[in-house]
């Protein structure tokens, strides 16, 4: 199969698991976008009645163009699926997100959900985690994160915008993440740090698109 577009596959196959009904966290990057175009049209096709959670303001404004009718985390106490795309994933479904800076609602909404779905192609599954881990700081922190981070050996780069939350965006690198868990707590433990990219919990199953069909790994 020639030209075929992986990350549409893997967002054909999550939309498989949406049943009208359901809230639904709406993912961001180029691959939950796919994601959402195609909900959208089972949703103005009146073939599906959901509702949505969105991750960020992009993930937002893209339900509203697609016609999907959204819900505040106020409105929606139970998000029954979370379908939402990564950077990397290694081999025990352990997650980095964040390449877009949306991480920190991201986790928000993904964490919470009853079932978290990741979309992906292949080019994201490595064997272990490792490179820039996505941060989302304090704006008035920022300076004692990075010394906190440095002193550990961590080099941290801010990025030039902020996230939607208006805080600020850097990355954090790490030749190899031996541990992501005990990184992710490790990263949440410093103080002013508001959220960073490692997603250790909650994965229910990875959908990964490829050039032959998907591909579907769970724990
Ligand atoms: C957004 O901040 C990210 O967490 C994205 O979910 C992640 O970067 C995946 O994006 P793509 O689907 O565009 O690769």
């Amino acid at each position: 199969m020639l030209n075929m577009d992986s990350k549409l596959l893997a967002a054909e196959e999550a939309v498989r698991r949406v049943k009208s009904g359901m809230v639904v966290g709406l993912g961001t990057g180029s691959t939950s976008a796919r994601f959402i175009a195609l909900l959208g049209a089972k949703v103005r096709a009146g073939s599906l009645h959901v509702k949505g959670v969105p991750t960020s303001l992009d993930a937002e404004e893209l339900a509203h163009h697609h016609g999907i009718p959204l819900l505040s985390l106020e409105q929606a106490p139970l998000i029954h699926l979370a379908v939402d795309g990564a950077d990397l994933v290694d081999k025990h479904l352990n997650l980095i997100k964040g390449g877009g800076g949306a991480h920190a609602r991201e986790k928000v909404v993904d964490y919470a959900a009853k079932k978290f779905v990741v979309i992906v192609d292949e080019s994201k599954l490595s064997p272990y985690l490792k490179g820039a881990v996505p941060l989302e700081i304090l704006p008035f922190a920022f300076p004692q994160v990075k010394r906190v981070l440095q002193r550990k050996r961590v080099r941290v780069e801010p990025r030039a915008m902020l996230s939607d939350n208006g805080n600020v965006l850097a990355d954090a690198f790490f030749p190899r993440i031996p541990d992501p868990a005990a990184l992710e707590q490790e990263l949440n433990d410093v103080p002013g740090l508001f959220a960073n990219g490692i997603f250790s919990r909650n994965v229910s199953e990875v959908i990964v698109g490829t050039s032959h069909g998907v591909r579907v790994l769970r724990k």
